[in-house]
């Protein structure tokens, strides 16, 4: 690949110290291509466990920081500054922290769920819009070649008309009260301050609602939910099981669960269509599962010749080398490399048809799950995600503004 300006991208991170989760993974799904520096920091709230992991990594003791104000404003009047910041750190941070950098004109990739609102949620997009920052949600599993080579699929019409979508994330990773054993990511995902009461939606939901939307290419117009505690004295709701109304009025279904036994990562999805039907699993990632009309299964797997260009361009190491989780966000952080390159070296937008996840999917993301959590309120009534009322209410609107500039 040729680039028209080698220098690496700067980035900072905030989260990602002693013990975590997922910073640790977006560190490895940056160096994969060699195109990010990680150069500035806040690994965690406690100072010296920061500075300890910054060392390790590399970098420089007067920008590993003791807060996240203090990067911003530092990185902000640097002239070589960072050109983008990873926010992994619980829920109840992703709003501040994202906007420190965003109203500073630093390009953003905030972990999901986006915000604990929609309000601010839809503050964070309008700030990245107004400030001409990148902002991008890493729902990496759709970085996954065969999860592009199914959303090709569907939008080349190979399943026909899309009859049913089925999509689930159901993990068993907290069937039992882990939270009360001083398990650090239990511990704020089971409080509902943090990861709010339907924690499971936000937590795995988003990822499934968003692999749906995804490979469909449909917008969900309606759900009718309801959230369940399974493991008892739990403090939030740890199950879900949502009904879906898409566009073109596509039934489908949801399943989000952090206590499904014996379940390891859990998330599937399957799309049905009046000419064929595709699975996905992403224990099983680099295989793809067609059925046609007559039951015929065809098995596609990575890597293979036939596959499209927007799947044959995410497989690194060719047919038959497994690859996985890290490549997939080694993926995320290479399309969005290609897009912050493309703006710092002011060339058109590389921004394709399949491409990474941004703020507008965390936006629909976040009220997603606020619609959720409504219509379980009201006993399962179907309830329509803002997201759907906002577009409804811009059709309306435009289409007032026709009329009234035709004088009907
Ligand atoms: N995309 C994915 O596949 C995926 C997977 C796991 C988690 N997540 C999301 O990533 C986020 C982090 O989850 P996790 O499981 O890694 O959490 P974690 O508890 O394991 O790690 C969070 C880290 O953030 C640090 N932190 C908290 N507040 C901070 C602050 N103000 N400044 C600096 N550091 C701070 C903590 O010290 C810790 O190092 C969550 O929003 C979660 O939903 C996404």
């Amino acid at each position: 690949m040729s680039r028209q300006n080698a220098r690496r991208l700067s980035a900072g991170m905030v989260g990602g110290g002693i013990g975590a989760d997922i910073g640790k993974t977006h560190r490895f799904g940056m160096r994969l291509d060699d195109r990010y520096a990680l150069d500035a920091g806040v690994f965690g709230r406690d100072r010296g466990q920061s500075a300890e992991v910054a060392a390790s990594l590399g970098v420089a003791p007067e920008r590993s920081y003791a807060s996240y104000q203090e990067m911003a404003e530092v990185e902000a009047t640097r002239a070589d500054g960072v050109d983008v910041v990873i926010v992994a750190t619980p829920n109840d941070t992703h709003f501040e922290v994202t906007k420190a950098f965003l109203e500073r004109g630093i390009h953003v990739v905030c972990e999901k769920p986006l915000t604990q609102d929609s309000a601010t949620a839809r503050e964070l997009v309008e700030l990245a819009a107004a400030s001409g920052a990148i902002l991008a949600v890493p729902h990496c599993y759709s970085a996954y070649p065969m999860v592009r080579e199914a959303a090709r699929m569907v939008s080349d019409g190979r399943l026909g008309r899309l009859t049913f979508v089925d999509v689930e994330h159901a993990s068993g990773w907290a069937t039992t009260p882990l939270e009360l054993t001083g398990h650090k990511q239990a511990s704020w995902r089971t409080d509902p301050d943090i990861a709010g009461f339907p924690s499971v939606v936000g937590d795995l939901g988003t990822h499934a609602y968003h692999l749906a939307r995804y490979i469909t290419g449909l917008e969900v117009e309606q759900v009718s939910a309801q959230l369940h505690t399974l493991v008892p004295g739990r403090r939030v709701f740890d199950n879900a099981t949502v009904a879906l109304r898409l566009a073109d009025e596509t039934p489908g279904r949801l399943w989000a669960s952090m206590a499904a036994t014996g379940h390891n990562h859990g998330l599937r999805i399957r799309v049905f269509g009046d000419e064929g039907s595709l699975e996905w699993q992403h224990e099983d990632p680099h295989h793809l599962t067609f059925q046609d009309l007559e039951g015929t299964t065809t098995i596609f797997t990575h890597g293979l010749a036939s596959l499209s260009e927007d799947s044959a361009r995410l497989t690194r190491v060719g047919l038959g080398h497994p690859e996985g989780f890290l490549e997939a966000f080694g993926n995320f952080y290479r399309d969005l490399a290609d897009e912050l390159e493309a703006r710092r070296d002011a060339r058109g937008s590389t921004v394709r048809e399949l491409s990474f996840p941004t703020g507008i999917d965390g936006l629909i993301g976040v009220q997603f799950v606020e619609a959720v959590a409504a219509s379980h309120a009201a006993d399962g009534a179907w309830t329509v995600p803002a997201s759907v009322a906002d577009r409804d209410a811009e059709v309306a609107a435009a289409d007032a503004e026709l009329r009234e500039a035709g004088g009907k």
